[in-house]
């Protein structure tokens, strides 16, 4: 049998996409992957918690702790070699990341973001903002998108997208719930699976997925 790729789960808070990807390594629908370390920007964060439960090595790196994004980054990228992960997850990573980093590991980094990228996306558009963002606006459909990470903000390659309805009377929370229900918990595990099973190639900006 082949080797797993090995996978390094970025996260900051409550850990609900690392717990799909918990559950999808369990169910065998991510089969040629596993996930090797989980690692917090952010000490207590209950994603640490979840990975603990699945038995999985866990690290906090905890962004206040570094005066600066250079020496942050250097700690984090420890812990990824460290795990000897070939794939990196940002599963609700809050920390944008430099083009140095970004390019280390180039083609490796994936992210899933609450919209349809490039909707609601870039520098301050994370987390319960993005869907603030998209309800005063007005939009009538939003979702989830899983993208390589590239060293433009949520500008890299798009892998796979969901669009999820705005129903009329939502808010930020109820909103965002959905997304995460019907997409970003779908489309991430798929995603992860895909890159794992060799079934992702990169051209320029277009994924084209292997049969
Ligand atoms: C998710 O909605 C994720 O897409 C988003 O933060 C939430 C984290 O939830 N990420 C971003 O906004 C990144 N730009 P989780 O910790 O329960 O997975």
């Amino acid at each position: 049998m082949l080797k797993k790729a090995r996978i390094a789960v970025l996260v900051s808070g409550g850990g609900t996409n690392l717990q799909a990807l918990i559950d999808a390594c369990a169910s065998g629908v991510i089969k040629s992957g596993e996930i090797a370390a989980v690692i917090s920007s952010k000490e207590g964060a209950y994603a640490l918690r979840r990975a603990e439960k699945a038995g999985i090595p866990t690290a906090a790196v905890d962004r206040r702790s570094f005066s600066g994004r250079a020496d942050f980054e250097k700690a984090l990228a420890a812990c990824i070699d460290g795990a000897g992960a070939q794939l990196i997850i940002l599963a609700g990573f809050m920390c944008i990341l430099s083009e140095e980093f970004t390019r280390r590991y180039d083609g490796r980094i994936i992210n899933v973001h609450p919209s349809l990228i490039p909707s609601f996306c870039g520098e301050g558009f994370y987390g319960l903002h993005v869907h603030e963002k998209a309800l005063e606006y007005g939009v009538k459909l939003s979702g989830a998108t899983v993208h390589f990470v590239s060293e433009e903000c949520d500008g890299g390659p798009i892998i796979l997208q969901k669009a999820v309805p705005v129903e009329q009377g939502d808010t930020p929370e109820t909103l965002q719930r959905r997304i995460m229900e019907q997409a970003e918990w779908k489309i991430l595990p798929q995603a992860v699976s895909l890159f794992c099973a060799g079934k992702l190639s990169v051209n320029g900006s277009i994924v084209t997925i292997k049969e």
